[in-house]
């Protein structure tokens, strides 16, 4: 129970990386509140942690939208009182891509940018501009940003998208730098290829099948293995650590 009775809010936790986050916080111990604009999943996933026993909330949120975010951060004040663990991991990506382009620069329309950038940076701008407060009263917090490996080296055919993790991985040190004296740590993920729905397609594609050879290790990612850095992340296993930008790649950025 290495989060006993923490509240956790995870966004994009209706799906891969952050819904599996979810369910591992929540048998941690965690009241985890699933922040997601997509309802079916959010509420999929709600019930499954309700059903094994574990604590779950629901909110059904665009986090590009402040007044969604001010809305969230409201019910989980009202409900909880507080608020111990922010996981900013939603994401549009390649399984949006009818949706807003995934290209280079000059194939990306001025409204696609607009639109990632929107999601991708500052919905965890948002929620980190309504809930640092709350953890600066508290004089404690634990924020943990989910970026990509594109956020730390070049990856083509998806610039808006890498653009924005690379201002996530400039966000959680600056974050870090100035938190430190609230008890607040804040710490980023980035992960290589990892099996959900967001690279679906792309695998697909590309034809990479399980014995992928892009990475030393051989194989994509579960987003299991993106969950248990982040439980790492998020509990006091990892107490003397803020400012990380931890790849969990498969040794993919040693190549
Ligand atoms: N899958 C990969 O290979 C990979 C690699 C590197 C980084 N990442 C990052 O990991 C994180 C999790 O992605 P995933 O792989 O689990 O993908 P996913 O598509 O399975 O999950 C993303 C979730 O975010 C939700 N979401 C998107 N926009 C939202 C919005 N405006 N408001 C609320 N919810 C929104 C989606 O509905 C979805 O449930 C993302 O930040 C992604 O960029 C993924």
């Amino acid at each position: 129970m290495k989060l006993k009775d923490k509240v956790a809010i995870i966004t994009g936790a209706g799906s891969g990386q952050g819904a599996a986050s979810a369910r591992l916080f929540a048998s941690e111990g965690a009241k985890v509140v699933i922040v997601e604009w997509n309802e079916e999943n959010g509420k999929k996933v709600e019930e499954e942690i309700s059903q094994a026993g574990q604590e779950a909330l629901f909110i059904k949120t665009d986090i590009s939208k402040e007044e969604d975010v001010v809305a969230v951060v409201q019910q989980v004040m009202d409900k909880y009182g507080g608020i111990d663990i922010l996981f900013n991991n939603a994401s549009v990506g390649f399984s949006e891509r009818n949706k807003y382009k995934m290209a280079a620069i000059q194939d990306t329309p001025l409204e696609d940018w607009n639109n990632i950038i929107g999601i991708n940076l500052n919905g965890a701008y948002l929620l980190c501009r309504h809930i640092l407060p709350i953890m600066i009263k508290q004089n404690s917090g634990n924020i943990i940003n989910n970026s990509s490996m594109n956020g730390l080296v070049g990856v083509t055919g998806a610039d808006a998208y890498t653009a924005a993790k690379g201002g996530i991985v400039s966000l959680t040190r600056v974050m870090a730098v100035d938190n430190g004296k609230h008890n607040i740590r804040v710490n980023c993920i980035c992960p290589g290829a990892i099996d959900t729905p967001m690279i679906a397609e792309v695998l697909e594609d590309r034809n990479i099948s399980e014995n992928f050879n892009g990475n030393p290790l051989g194989r994509v990612g579960k987003p299991e293995e993106i969950a248990t850095a982040a439980l790492f992340l998020a509990s006091d296993d990892s107490s003397f650590i803020t400012g990380l930008i931890m790849p969990v790649d498969g040794g993919w950025g040693a190549l």
